[in-house]
């Protein structure tokens, strides 16, 4: 252990603790104790047992750190005048991801790394300590494998999406050949997950269960980008798989949203993206209502979505989605916990469990959405350690 890093720390004086736990339990005048990164009690302030660092939270709300499961970091470039096209009535179609694709590729390793880094401690500044990352702007072999490795410098875990778009130039099926094959064993000692983008103008339901099957052979565990632009085979097909997540769920049919309540695939809204490409926003109400367990995500990109902020995700569920504020504090913690698989780590503040908290500047969670677009975030603990 460095010097740095206490065995152990009291944070004290929670006004309000969230603690995302099976009983949904939200305590006041709270304390949490941590010992090793991890946490080892919860109880009131009045009770907290001494250790090396007593930190006091002054009364603030305090809830797990955001799990941010959808986002497309490894990029560069800038579609600011594509996103102003859309806004004046342009719609979004799958191809400006070959826009970004060009830009990508012409990155040194050096600007990609410089780039991610940015990304990832502008979204630990809103809050967030667990983060998904994809290829998917590489497009070739060599280049899937190099935006794998450096996405697994800077993210928790990383997903492969070949399947993105075939891109500009290239034969569909032979590219198809080439994801399910050569890239595929190149870049799978990089990554966890496999992803496709199963949509009009992307991948049809062949070839995304082509891909999928594939990639499970592999041993990568799945992911679908499903019904974001119209109704689809996306979710149908994440669910016949055993898919642990389908992304962006905008265009559901009744079958849908039954068959994500009977499975243990999480639906997962993104907000931002639907906000940025005025798309209907994902139908997390029905969702919830139907039984499907659902994830909120930042799904940060430059085409569709170019915000880490996960504070605003939340905002906009209560907002928008009649979500109830602590509906979206668990889609975006305990949500995306679980779309990842690993909601025995993270996810919620249990004991146990990593000491991966944000500190709110405002005495309760409801600020969130009260105060929407405001910088809240006072302190993030990551492993138990005040990260910023
Ligand atoms: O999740 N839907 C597919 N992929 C991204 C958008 C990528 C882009 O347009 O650059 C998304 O929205």
């Amino acid at each position: 252990m460095s010097s740095t890093t206490p065995a152990s720390t009291v944070i004290t004086g929670i006004g309000e603790l969230t603690t995302v736990d099976p009983d949904h339990r939200v305590l006041q005048d709270a304390a949490v104790a941590i010992e090793n990164g991890r946490i080892a009690w919860i109880g009131p302030t009045r009770q907290a047992p001494a250790a090396d660092v007593r930190w006091d939270a002054g009364g603030r709300a305090v809830l797990p750190g955001w799990v941010d499961s959808h986002t497309h970091l490894v990029f560069a470039g800038d579609r600011g005048a594509e996103f102003e096209a859309r806004m004046a009535g342009e719609s979004y179609s799958a191809g400006g991801i070959g826009v970004t694709m060009a830009a990508t590729r012409a990155a040194y390793d050096a600007e990609l790394a410089r780039l991610l880094a940015a990304r990832v401690a502008e979204a630990r500044a809103g809050g967030t300590t667990f983060l998904e990352t994809k290829t998917g702007y590489g497009l070739s072999v060599d280049e899937e494998v190099r935006h794998a490795r450096l996405a697994g410098e800077a993210a928790d875990v990383v997903t492969f999406l070949g399947a993105h778009l075939v891109p500009p130039g290239a034969e569909a099926d032979e590219y198809l050949d080439q994801v399910c094959g050569p890239m595929l064993q190149a870049v799978k000692d990089h990554v966890q997950w496999a992803d496709v983008f199963c949509e009009r103008g992307a991948f049809d339901e062949d070839a995304s269960r082509r891909v999928l099957l594939a990639c499970r052979e592999a041993g990568l565990g799945l992911r679908v980008h499903g019904n974001q632009l119209g109704p689809g085979p996306g979710v149908r097909l994440a669910v016949e798989l055993g898919a642990a997540s389908v992304d962006h769920v905008n265009h559901l049919e009744d079958a849908d949203v039954e068959a994500l309540a009977g499975s243990s695939t999480v639906a997962t809204c993104l907000p931002a993206c639907d906000l940025s490409t005025r798309q209907p926003l994902a139908p997390g109400r029905r969702l919830l209502d139907a039984g499907a367990e659902i994830a909120l995500a930042s799904n940060c990109n430059p085409g569709t979505s170019y915000t880490t902020a996960m504070g605003f995700c939340v905002a906009t569920a209560v907002l928008q989605m009649e979500l109830s504020l602590h509906e979206a504090v668990r889609a975006a913690t305990m949500g995306g916990a679980q779309a990842l698989r690993v909601a025995e780590e993270v996810g919620s503040v249990e004991l146990g469990k990593r000491a991966d908290l944000q500190v709110l500047d405002a005495p309760a969670a409801i600020h969130l959405a009260y105060r929407p677009g405001m910088p809240l975030t006072h302190t993030v603990f990551k492993d138990g350690r005040p990260d910023i």
